[in-house]
């Protein structure tokens, strides 16, 4: 087999799984890429930092830009805005192709990150930007391409349905719930990014944007969080036959005047007969209705390093096949350009 380079950015709950798994199945994965995937190397801040999982100390550099160069796949999974995002420039005008799960850098400078590829002909890949393990990114994109999808109701934040969810069936305290979603490796960095809504948001902006053809920004995301969330709240959903989710709701909105979109996060009272009510611990689900496909639901783990290392190495594979093909870029559909609906009109 040809031998494919590829560098990792970041070593954290997610990194460190997808070092370890493009190691344990090297061979494997070289029959289904049809190259093998060599790890050059894994660019961290610290390299004695405690791991996840035990990797050859020689691997780890702190030099992310000499290891981007002659890179032919670079996986960015450091998270935040800069120096990622430098880094993945970095990675595409030196022909790479870059497979990402960073959902803040791509709610935030997506356009500028597909337009420099489109530039050069590379490719961005992110199933890992939006509910984990789940498979979301390409059935919107994909599969749904021939479709026209009306609504998108998604559990898409691990940790706060993780503390939700033991509020409900637990009668637990926000706080204790908290500190063991951090523990277990479902909470960002800074857990204020979870229970505030504003991961959720990012990953909305993502969803919508490929659901509706456009480009949505997060400033157009309504946003609420979870922490005045208490137990006597829960109770009471409980008494009238619902429980609280934090709901990512994208929507097209048909009116008279024409076609608009509405994005927003927020706690909803959901049906307990509702498929989304049946959604518990750190897992997420994406309900999607289209029009001429109806009902879809998607389900799986939505946090997690292993786990979501799967799409991240679905995505490795993908970018590998697609080099040794020599292909052009997929292509992203036309914009529609929707008009965003304003915070508060729906
Ligand atoms: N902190 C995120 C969550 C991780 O809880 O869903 C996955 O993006």
């Amino acid at each position: 087999y040809r031998r494919l380079r590829v560098a990792l950015l970041g070593a954290g709950a997610v990194g460190s799984q997808v070092a370890a798994l493009l190691r344990q199945h090297a061979d494997e994965l070289a029959d289904r890429a049809g190259a093998r995937l060599e790890l050059a190397g894994i660019a961290v801040r610290d390299v004695d930092a405690k791991r996840d999982v035990d990797l050859p100390r020689e691997l780890f550099t702190t030099d992310a830009e000499s290891l981007i160069v002659g890179s032919d796949i670079v996986i960015e999974l450091m998270g935040g805005i800069e120096p990622a995002r430098a880094y993945l420039l970095h990675a595409i005008n030196s022909g790479a192709d870059i497979v990402t799960a960073n959902k803040a850098l791509l709610a935030t400078h997506g356009p500028e990150i597909f337009d420099a590829a489109d530039q050069v002909g590379a490719e961005v890949y992110y199933e890992a930007a939006a509910a984990g393990a789940i498979p979301i990114i390409r059935p919107l994109r994909d599969s749904l391409a021939g479709d026209r999808v009306q609504r998108i109701m998604g559990i898409v934040n691990g940790t706060t349905n993780y503390i939700l969810d033991r509020m409900d069936t637990e009668g637990a305290e926000f706080s204790d719930v908290l500190a063991d979603a951090q523990r277990l490796g479902y909470a960002e960095a800074d857990p204020t990014a979870d229970v505030e809504g504003y991961d959720a948001a990012q990953k909305a902006a993502i969803l919508a944007s490929l659901a509706f053809h456009t480009t949505v920004p997060l400033e157009a995301v309504h946003r609420e969080g979870i922490t005045s969330i208490d137990k006597s709240m829960m109770d009471a959903a409980r008494h009238a036959g619902y429980v609280i989710k934090l709901l990512a709701v994208c929507e097209r909105l048909v009116e008279a005047s024409g076609e608009s979109i509405s994005v927003r996060v927020y706690p909803a009272l959901v049906d307990r007969k509702h498929p989304l009510a049946s959604v518990h611990g750190a897992n997420n689900a994406v309900f999607v209705q289209a029009e001429a496909a109806g009902n879809l639901m998607f389900y799986g783990a939505g946090a997690g390093g292993v786990q979501t290392a799967s799409a991240v190495l679905g995505d490795v594979v993908s970018a590998a096949r697609r080099h040794i093909a020599g292909g052009v870029g997929v292509g992203e559909s036309t914009l529609a350009n929707l008009p965003i609906v304003p915070i508060g009109r729906v």
